[in-house]
């Protein structure tokens, strides 16, 4: 595992910006997309970028079950906003927070994973570890499942809602197998609440406990975190 430390979290978009803009070039044409605040710095230095996506396939890690793509609190909104408006792919896809059949939409996300094997996955990471919404416990060998959120993920993420109370309890995400099974993996983490996250998954025991540590058996990650979010590290 790499790990680079930035001054802060534009200097640490600017890094992750240069690792995609490098795959791109070295012909990757399928990209995991995170969504969440980490990302933003990183997406904001993609859209002002000459980068063309015309070519390129997007897979998002997660969506909240019962929003709808126009909701502005679901990440299919969060990605147009942020991201596709200003480039567009060849084709963007995120699991269906509307699907009437979960399980279904499951294996058709995961076979979608398997047509189109992801070259580089952007991840972000929760406070307790999660990656994606894989929450602690989840088993490592889960492909893309319905999960229960967690009551400490719901606070962390109520902020983007009026009220927590609106904050979707269940969201579809990838499971862990399709995360590891992208060929790169990019994490990023930044702020001083990350820090404890990010020791335990650089120098923590691999355990379900928390989910991040599993990305110590993958062969080919980078870390970028901000100062703060490297504070714990030895
Ligand atoms: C949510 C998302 C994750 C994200 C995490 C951290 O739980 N499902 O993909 O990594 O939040 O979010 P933030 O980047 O806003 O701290």
């Amino acid at each position: 595992m790499k790990v680079i430390v930035t001054k802060d979290k534009y200097a640490g978009g600017k890094a992750t910006f240069d690792i995609f803009a490098e795959a791109l070039k070295q012909g990757a044409k399928v990209l995991g997309l995170a969504t969440g605040s980490t990302p933003l710095t990183f997406y904001q230095e993609v859209v002002t970028s000459s980068l063309d996506f015309s070519d390129v396939i997007s897979i998002n890690l997660d969506e909240y079950v019962g929003l709808a793509p126009d909701n502005p609190q679901s990440y299919h909104y969060f990605m147009q906003k942020h991201l596709f408006d200003a480039k567009p792919f060849k084709a963007c896809y995120l699991p269906d927070g509307l699907t009437q059949d979960p399980a279904t939409f499951c294996q058709q996300y995961d076979q979608l994973m398997l047509d189109h094997p992801i070259d580089v996955q952007l991840l972000g990471i929760g406070q307790n570890g999660h990656i994606a919404f894989n929450e602690p416990g989840t088993p490592f060998n889960l492909g893309t499942h319905e999960v229960q959120l967690t009551e400490s993920t719901i606070k962390a993420n109520a902020r983007f809602f009026n009220e927590i109370s609106e904050v979707p309890k269940t969201a579809i995400c990838m499971g862990i197998k399709n995360i590891m099974a992208a060929k790169k993996i990019v994490l990023l983490a930044f702020g001083t609440e990350k820090a404890h996250a990010v020791k335990q998954l650089v120098e923590g025991t691999i355990t379900e406990a928390i989910p991040a540590t599993v990305l110590q058996r993958h062969h080919d990650v980078t870390v970028i975190c901000d100062e703060a979010a490297a504070a714990e590290l030895k």
